[in-house]
């Protein structure tokens, strides 16, 4: 709330002899109540407090909008305690202020490191906002509240840095809505590697807009002018209409907004404010990680890449981030690149830079230098014109994909990757289409989540029943079931003790009981440490075998999407096999749509948003997955609901998995919906 009320200080300008003009000369002074307005009295410059606060700050204020909102504060760090302050030159010709008439030694200076000899010279607040230090006759200027920005930046001002004298423009958030001292966040354009836009906590960086590719910045979508020459760098705002009162500003918790005016409302709208999904925040999904807006758990990892730990991947901790998936390095033969579209170029403060070549002559430099992991276009010139190369020779930081912005990105992969990729991206839809007719097909089995055949009856059942009463201790089974994968690599998932699950679902109670799935009934149960959870049992005739149902829970936890239900562990013990996913409070999706009352509470955009929900998971299973997996039992029942109402794609008992390469199949058993 930058709310000050001014009136008392209009009012002391009518009694008081002021300066009403929109400059302060050399002899001229300002005392606090004194107020100088830009031409037009769009801005006003003089003192202000903060809400209760006696602290006096001199800045500049909208001075015509009844909601005052303060642009631009000099003293920020350094208040005065009282209103005996006064603002006038110093001899050298800076424009200070003194706690009092008789202090020597200013609080805040306009700090010009040459002295100012000129006799005409001036403080003229200008009509955009600016006070600037000139000489009224010649009009040269010696210095600009634009170049010192505090937490706004107003049209046609410049962030950025100047690369002779040093001058860096950056954006400083206050410290809290009642102390515009210097807060913890910065925005500002980091020069190192391709500059890019990036607003940081302390030094950390907190978002990035990503790279300047002369439509716009690749990240965010608004109207600004950048230059990049051997001056200088830097972003300035734009309006269209001159009319329109918006300013953009960093606020006390780190966010990046731009405001516009409502003068019918008398308010400030927020036209919009980053960072305003997960994947915005910076290198979200860890090392080569790539984020996916739909969703704030969807990381994937880029091409060729896969999570340096699966097991923390399921409990959504992306920190440790992804690996290269063939340990062998890159550089052999046959390699290409595979094209992401609309993203987020990684970060390019750790990218090579040559704006003198072309996009082709890139990727030819990129394939000839073992180093180089991807590339990408540095600008737009022209209609389609992609120009410039930037190259990554290590890790990639901070990738994400866009639905409708970002640039092509060029990830460098072996042959075997760039098969796979170039499958899924050539056949496009026609492929889905030949998958969905293709349920009539079959090639291998997969009874992904609730499918329970024993073809081998293991010797070692007893015709215990269960749940009778567990025999307390009795059950110790590792933490985790180990799957050894091709190449000595391993795949971790939780197992959960009988004891466990026994008593999160209070020995499989009646009243736990969800439901009833084809293969088995369903429980909820609580864990101990509070999580809900859903157990799906499958029951003891399913003839399914020992390595048959660790094959399927290994394919399953491979498949991640935030809609899929989500499977955070099992547990074999005896002749028990469970499964143990997330639990969704909101129950399925028939619920909804086939209950008079129920029906009432979907509005139509929250329906589209679940048919998108739906379409995105199936496209996931169908393309987008290691595995090439058809679900064969899609119906309203089997989508269940998060307390977001956020779909998810649930019961594969009666899925296929289909090889890699397939687009069609042939069964002669008709199964499912
Ligand atoms: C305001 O008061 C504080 C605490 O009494 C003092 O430290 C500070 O120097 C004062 N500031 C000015 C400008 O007099
Ligand atoms: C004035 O500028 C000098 C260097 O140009 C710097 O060291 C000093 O901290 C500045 N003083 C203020 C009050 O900004
Ligand atoms: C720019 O980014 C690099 C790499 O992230 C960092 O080391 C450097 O400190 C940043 N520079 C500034 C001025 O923030
Ligand atoms: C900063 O902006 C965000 C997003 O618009 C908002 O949620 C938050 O309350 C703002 N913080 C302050 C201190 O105004
Ligand atoms: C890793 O690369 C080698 C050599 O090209 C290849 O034989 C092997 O199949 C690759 N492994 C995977 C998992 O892609
Ligand atoms: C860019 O390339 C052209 C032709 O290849 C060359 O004449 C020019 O000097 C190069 N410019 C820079 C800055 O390297
Ligand atoms: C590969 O690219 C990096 C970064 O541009 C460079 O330092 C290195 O010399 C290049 N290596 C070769 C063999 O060209
Ligand atoms: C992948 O597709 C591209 C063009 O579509 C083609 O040039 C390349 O040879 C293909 N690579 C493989 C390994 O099939």
């Amino acid at each position: 709330m930058k709310i000050v009320f001014f009136n008392f200080f209009f009012f002391f300008c009518l009694l008081q002899p002021c300066i009403c003009d929109d400059t302060i000369t050399r002899t001229q002074s300002m005392r606090d109540g004194d107020l100088i307005f830009s031409e037009g009295k769009t801005f006003a410059f003089g003192f202000f407090s903060l809400g209760v606060s006696k602290l006096r700050y001199v800045g500049i204020w909208y001075a015509q909008i009844s909601e005052q909102t303060v642009v631009w504060v000099a003293n920020r760090d350094r208040p005065m305690n009282d209103t005996s302050g006064v603002i006038r030159f110093s001899s050298r010709g800076n424009l200070c202020i003194y706690a009092s008439v008789n202090t020597r030694k200013p609080l805040w200076s306009t700090n010009v490191s040459d002295s100012i000899v000129e006799p005409t010279l001036v403080a003229r607040l200008s009509t955009l906002g600016n006070l600037v230090l000139l000489d009224s006759v010649t009009e040269k200027g010696f210095w600009e509240s634009f170049d010192h920005p505090t937490d706004s930046s107003l049209p046609f001002m410049r962030l950025g840095f100047t690369r002779k004298d040093g001058l860096d423009r950056i954006l400083t958030s206050w410290k809290s809505p009642g102390d515009p001292g210097s807060g913890t966040f910065t925005l500002r354009i980091n020069r190192t590697g391709f500059p890019q836009l990036i607003l940081y906590k302390g030094l950390i960086p907190w978002w990035r807009t990503g790279s300047w590719t002369g439509l716009r910045w690749s990240g965010a979508v608004f109207q600004i002018l950048f230059v990049n020459n051997q001056d200088e760098v830097s972003m300035t705002n734009r309006v269209m209409d001159a009319s329109v009162i918006t300013r953009m500003m960093v606020n006390e918790t780190g966010y990046m907004q731009r405001l516009t005016w409502s003068a019918g409302e008398k308010r400030w709208n927020l036209f919009w404010s980053i960072p305003k999904e997960e994947c915005d925040y910076y290198a979200h999904c860890g090392l080569n990680g790539y984020c996916h807006p739909a969703s704030s758990e969807a990381c994937t990892c880029l091409p060729g890449f896969e999570p340096k730990r699966p097991r923390d991947w399921l409990l959504r901790d992306y920190t440790g981030g992804c690996s290269r998936n063939n340990k062998t390095s890159l550089c052999r033969e046959k390699e290409g690149f595979v094209k992401l579209t609309h993203t987020k170029i990684p970060d390019t403060s750790i990218a090579s830079v040559d704006l003198n070549i072309t996009l082709k002559e890139c990727e030819q430099r990129c394939l000839l230098n073992c180093s180089c992991v991807a590339y990408a276009s540095a600008y737009h010139e022209g209609v389609g014109g992609e120009k410039g190369c930037l190259t990554w020779h290590g890790d990639m930081l901070d990738t994400r994909s866009f639905l409708d912005s970002g640039q092509d990105l060029y990830i460098r992969v072996d042959r075997e990757e760039l098969e796979r990729w170039n499958k899924t991206g050539s056949l496009g839809k026609r492929r889905v289409i030949f998958i969905v007719i293709g349920l009539t097909a079959a090639l291998m089995l997969l009874a992904v989540i609730s499918l329970c055949f024993v073809r081998k009856r293991r010797k070692s059942n007893r015709h215990r029943r269960f749940p009778t009463t567990l025999p307390p201790g009795s059950f110790n089974i590792s933490d985790t079931l180990r799957f050894e994968e091709d190449q000595g690599r391993e795949w971790e998932l939780p197992l959960f003790e009988l004891n466990t699950i026994a008593t999160a679902t209070n020995n499989f109670a009646f009243r736990n009981k969800l439901g009833e799935g084809g293969f088995g009934p369903v429980y909820k149960g609580v864990l101990e440490n509070g999580m809900e959870i859903a157990v799906k049992r499958l029951s003891k005739n399913s003839g399914q075998g020992m390595e048959e149902f660790k094959n399927e829970v290994k394919l399953i936890s491979k498949l991640q999407h935030r809609n899929l239900v989500r499977m955070l562990g099992c547990c074999v013990e005896l002749e028990e096999k469970m499964l143990v996913y997330e639990y969704l409070p909101n129950k399925s999706l028939d619920y909804f749509i086939f209950d008079e009352e129920q029906r009432a509470e979907l509005a139509w955009p929250k329906r589209m948003e679940i048919i998108c929900g739906i379409a995105r998971g199936i496209l996931y299973l169908h393309q987008d997955s290691r595995l090439r997996i058809i679900h064969r039992d899609l119906k309203a029942s089997n989508v269940l609901l998060d307390n977001e109402m956020i779909p998810k794609i649930a019961d594969f008992g009666m899925a296929r998995i289909f090889g890699g390469n397939q687009i069609r199949g042939c069964t002669n058993r008709v199964v499912g919906t």
